[in-house]
């Protein structure tokens, strides 16, 4: 059976994300819904910033994908009043990459690099000096004739952007002046968010239907706005004109997401570590190979979820599933929660 549900419950960024998050992002920090401690901080720090003239320092979110980080970094710069220019890690490959966007930023405005954590080291290395000191040191040709140049740079404010906070060199970490880190979100603000969301899509929503989407969102704005647009699809063909209870719960069991929001790579994940590893602990990559995934979904999408709902725990020897675990895939245990047989 095609495994319909992966990309919807997938918190990572697909095209169609993109277009929407574009318009149902939020601008300002009034509009943010949620994560409050995050907004409050970034208030003051923004508001005394401003009043100082200077730029803000350095931020770095990390959290799972799907939370916000994009967002806020958008929403940094709009109240700074600067312009924002986005890359990511990945296609930073070479110090020149780095040096060519550095010298090009404008005074004051926000360098958002996404997936920080996969900055090659080199450029990593380059970036420690800019950050500090707003200065480039560049290596201009090779062996004995090589010479270092230093490049003033415009202040500018890096904001990055991580899932992997302790992938990052303590050196880079440092260099940060504030991090934060993004939690899932409860049901009452992803509420919120669909609401808004449904307003801004002019799709007529239910009071029930809205807090059984949040409630099966896997904690995520990313999730609800994507499920609220595949609810509203299926109640378009259905020439369903309010979107009901009734309609989330037929649409979601069409898309394989359960009770709790899990889909069927979540569910896969825990049947692997019952049932092929007798509930564990079993390697990430071992686990990855059995439902042929790549780990790095699996690390990043699916288990910060199960161990928020306490389905599964990390220890030192490798993933185990718990007595929730077992209870919700309706598994009975044997023996007792060491895996001993009792
Ligand atoms: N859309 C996605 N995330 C949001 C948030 N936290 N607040 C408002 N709208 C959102």
């Amino acid at each position: 059976m095609k495994d319909n549900s992966k990309e919807i419950l997938d918190g990572r960024k697909s095209i169609e994300d993109i277009d929407n998050e574009n318009s149902l992002r939020p601008q300002l920090l009034s509009e943010y819904i949620g994560q409050d401690k995050i907004k409050e901080n970034l208030n003051i720090f923004i508001t005394a910033s401003k009043q100082r003239s200077e730029p803000l320092e350095h931020v770095l979110f990390y959290g799972p994908p799907g939370l916000g980080k994009t967002t806020l970094s958008y929403i940094v710069a709009n109240e700074m009043k600067v312009s924002i220019r986005c890359t990511s890690g990945p296609l930073i490959e070479r110090a020149g990459d780095l040096a060519a966007i550095l010298t090009n930023v404008e005074p004051g405005s926000v360098l958002f690099i996404d997936e920080i954590h996969r900055l090659p080291r080199i450029v990593e290395e380059v970036l420690y000096s800019a950050m500090e000191d707003y200065k480039l040191d560049i290596i201009i040709g090779k062996g004995p004739s090589a010479k270092t140049i230093r490049i003033n740079l415009p202040k500018f404010t890096l904001i990055g952007a991580t899932t992997r906070a302790g992938q990052l060199t303590s050196a880079l970490r440092d260099r940060f002046g504030m991090t934060f880190r993004m939690d899932f979100y409860p049901p009452k603000d992803l509420a919120q968010i669909i609401k808004r969301s449904a307003r801004i899509l002019k799709a007529d929503i239910k009071e029930d239907a809205i807090l059984e989407i949040a409630r099966r969102s896997r904690g995520t704005p990313r999730v609800a706005n994507r499920l609220l647009k595949r609810v509203r699809d299926f109640g378009q063909v259905q020439n369903v004109k309010i979107i009901t209870k009734v309609l989330v719960d037929s649409s979601l069991a069409s898309l394989d997401i359960d009770d709790k929001g899990l889909d069927s790579l979540d569910r896969r994940v825990m049947t692997v570590i019952i049932k092929h590893y007798s509930g564990g602990p079993v390697g990430i990559e071992s686990i990855a190979v059995a439902v042929g995934e790549e780990a790095d979904t699996i690390e990043d999408v699916c288990e910060p979820f199960l161990i928020q709902l306490g389905f599964i725990i990390r220890t030192p020897q490798g993933r185990k599933a718990t007595d929730e675990g077992y209870k919700h895939l309706n598994i009975e245990r044997k023996g007792d929660s060491q895996g001993r047989l009792i």
